[in-house]
């Protein structure tokens, strides 16, 4: 019974943990436990009553609550802060019933009320058994008939059990350096993480794992979770004054306001989290398979595609891209990507965004006789947009000027020469779906990536229906409709989420896309330890990464397609300027690579040896049914003399025996995992060893 109730307490159990919650004595919904799953229902805590302490915090400021409001002696990070119509500023929310529903993932949801005003909070907890993982939100009620003010409306409070000093891991970067790995020990007072950009960011990523006693990649407790947004989000790691450890993670309210008209509802991002005993790595892989298994085109594996952008930038017409993808069709490319450069005025990045059919003189004859020769060369076609974006230099912005983000008294700030269409009004998202639309039925797209190069400024939204700051929320809502929307409508399209790198990377975004680009820097090393922070929250199959031209010193062929044949594999390169022993070397690493392709992208991934800061690194992927595996080994730079440190597997079954590709001797998988692999590699050097269940 994944949802145990008994009066006014829940406990809610996945195959391996459990999270319990309850009405305590004063009538406050609280929290009790959250860790591994316990053998009887008895054994679980009741729910915690605080008393008030002194003269100085109240039982409130105490008390665990699950969804504190902002109200009374209370001097801790809130979930909810409210004004009301007569001025009053302040929710106090009691328990006001439960509903639990049974089916595949069995859900509870929790009626508070405001003791006076006719303010209705649900609070969603479903239970993701097999993916040992919670899920929670709120939903925002309006019973009145007058208007509510939001101030903050965050989707949960993740209590941490009392005790010990947790150890914060947390993402930070910049375009370029995305997915750079943090820990750090919580000390008191508010750790936050957050986005003032309307997007997700490079800068910081809503996804969390805390641990205590110093948990590492194979074990130890860890609490990891994400928040399923893509626009501004606030993460407050928290230890009271009391010692308490808790998260709260959901839309940023830097700037935020909601009114909340009579009968409405505001409803917030899913946060999700879990706990395991297995360390960061066992966190990763809990978060890989919840993703995988939400992913719009489900298991079906991803091409290996090629992409102009690297190769041509904005150069891009028929004959240069034709002769690219003869050479790509020939190395095994299975999609043909045509990047920026391709519709009406875009030559460079000052202008065309907004025009989104092909350029005249670029592609006279229109777009279909470049797919029609790209698929006779056995590839599918897909194609690069950017449709939140505007250039003032281009057809759409000189009819509708209005429609950008922008406040009327202030300048408008372009940056890389564009403006932010404001996707938070809908004949803005009735637009882009009606002409998008149209793109996607006229040819043969298979593949679209969506692209998003700037952040906000200005943030105004001059005749805005409600509150103009319903902006921050309101433009991921747009979002969300026009993609989802296209997505609905064209199936056969497999979508990809850039933002000049990884700059929207998250789980609000997996409802549409399967794949994201996770950055800008495709550089090989550089991208072993930004590949490493992308791995702690998403899957490879998410993955797509590019062998590209570019480092100084640029590393040799086979290091650079190895470090992407740990994703999704693509290639972005003038593939008119590589040499035929070159062409021959790509040839054999994409077919090596479709052999290992489904280990990659459907197994489960064990990062052994750390590659941020590291000169040596290795990565391992096994599949499910643990029959096969691939082991990915790249020495970066280490001063001579060195001797490597040896390599353990992780993931084999002990009991059976594997062969291992350069390795004579067969071993059971137990053997392989303590011994310890030794390779001998130069710097600069890589390998790729397939291992192979043999009896
Ligand atoms: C930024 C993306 O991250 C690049 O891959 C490329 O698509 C350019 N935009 C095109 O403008």
């Amino acid at each position: 019974m994944p949802i145990l109730s008994r009066e006014n307490y829940w406990i809610l159990e996945t195959d391996h943990t459990a999270y319990a919650l309850g009405v305590n004595a004063r009538g406050l919904l609280v929290h009790a436990y959250w860790g591994a799953r316990l053998p009887y229902a008895a054994d679980y805590p009741t729910p915690p009553a605080a008393d008030d302490y002194a003269s100085f915090s109240g039982f409130g400021h105490l008390s665990p609550e699950e969804y504190p409001g902002y109200a009374g002696a209370k001097y801790t990070e809130p979930c909810l802060k409210t004004t009301f119509a007569d001025g009053v500023r302040d929710a106090v929310l009691r328990f006001d019933g439960a509903e639990a529903s049974a089916g595949a993932n069995p859900a509870l949801r929790i009626i508070l009320r405001d003791v006076h005003y006719p303010l209705t909070i649900v609070l969603g907890y479903r239970v993701h058994e097999r993916h040992d993982l919670i899920e929670r939100w709120a939903e925002i009620r309006n019973d009145g008939d007058a208007p509510v003010m939001l101030e903050r409306a965050w989707s949960a409070l993740w209590h941490l059990p009392w005790g010990g000093q947790y150890r914060l891991t947390h993402l930070f970067g910049r375009w370029m350096e995305e997915w750079q790995i943090r820990r750090e020990l919580l000390q008191p007072g508010v750790k936050v993480k957050e986005s003032r950009r309307l997007t997700t960011s490079h800068n910081a990523n809503p996804w969390f794992a805390l641990d205590r006693g110093g948990a590492d990649e194979t074990q130890g407790e860890v609490w990891f979770g994400v928040l399923a947004w893509s626009g501004n989000w606030k993460l407050a790691a928290e230890v009271t004054d009391y010692g308490a450890t808790r998260v709260g993670i959901g839309v940023n309210d830097w700037d935020f306001a909601w009114r909340l008209n009579a009968g409405e509802t505001f409803t917030t991002p899913a946060s999700v989290a879990g706990y395991t005993i297995g360390g960061f790595g066992a966190a990763s892989r809990t978060l890989h398979d919840f993703a995988r298994d939400r992913l719009p085109h489900g298991k079906t594996l991803h091409p290996v595609l090629y992409n102009s952008w690297e190769a041509v930038f904005f150069d891009v017409n028929e004959a240069a891209q034709m002769a690219v993808a003869e050479r790509a069709a020939q190395m095994g490319v299975e999609l043909f990507v045509m990047d920026d450069g391709w519709f009406h005025g875009r030559t460079i990045d000052n202008a065309g965004l907004g025009d989104w059919w092909p350029d005249e003189q670029k592609f006279p004859n229109g777009l279909t006789p470049l797919i029609e020769r790209v698929n006779a060369l056995g590839m599918d076609f897909g194609l690069w947009i950017e449709p939140e974006m505007v250039n003032p230099d281009s057809d759409l912005y000189r009819t509708h000027p209005d429609w950008v983000i922008h406040f009327p008294t202030r300048a408008r700030t372009e940056m890389r020469n564009q403006l932010i269409l404001n996707l938070g009004r809908t004949d803005v998202q009735d637009y882009l779906i009606a002409r998008l639309d149209k793109l996607l039925a006229e040819h043969n797209i298979k593949f679209i990536k969506w692209d998003m190069n700037r952040n906000v400024s200005e943030p105004g939204w001059p005749d805005a229906p409600g509150d103009a700051r319903e902006l921050w929320v309101r433009y991921v809502q747009g979002v969300y409709r026009v993609w989802s929307t296209l997505a609905q409508r064209h199936p056969q399209v497999l979508w990809q989420s850039c933002s000049g790198g990884g700059g929207r990377v998250d789980y609000g975004m997996l409802q549409m896309v399967d794949q994201f680009w996770v950055s800008d820097n495709t550089e090989a090393t550089a991208r072993l330890g930004i590949q490493e922070g992308f791995s702690q929250l998403m899957p490879a199959i998410t993955m797509e990464s590019q062998v590209t031209h570019m480092g100084r010193p640029l590393m040799s062929l086979p290091f650079r397609f190895h470090v992407s044949m740990m994703g999704v594999l693509g290639i972005s390169d003038d593939l008119r300027k590589w040499s035929e022993a070159d062409l021959v070397t790509g040839a054999e690493l994409i077919a090596l690579y479709k052999e290992i392709r489904p280990i990659v992208q459907l197994g489960n991934q064990y990062r052994l040896l750390p590659a941020q800061g590291q000169g040596f690194t290795a990565v391992q992927y096994v599949s499910k049914d643990k029959a096969a595996g691939v082991l990915f080994v790249f020495r970066v730079h280490i001063p001579e003399p060195a001797r490597l440190p040896p390599i353990y597997l992780q993931g084999l079954e002990p009991e059976a025996r594997y062969a291992i590709d350069g390795f004579d001797a067969v071993r059971s998988g137990a053997a392989w995992m303590h011994l310890g692999l030794r390779f001998d590699l130069g710097n600069g050097e890589s390998t790729v060893r397939r291992i192979r269940r043999v009896a």
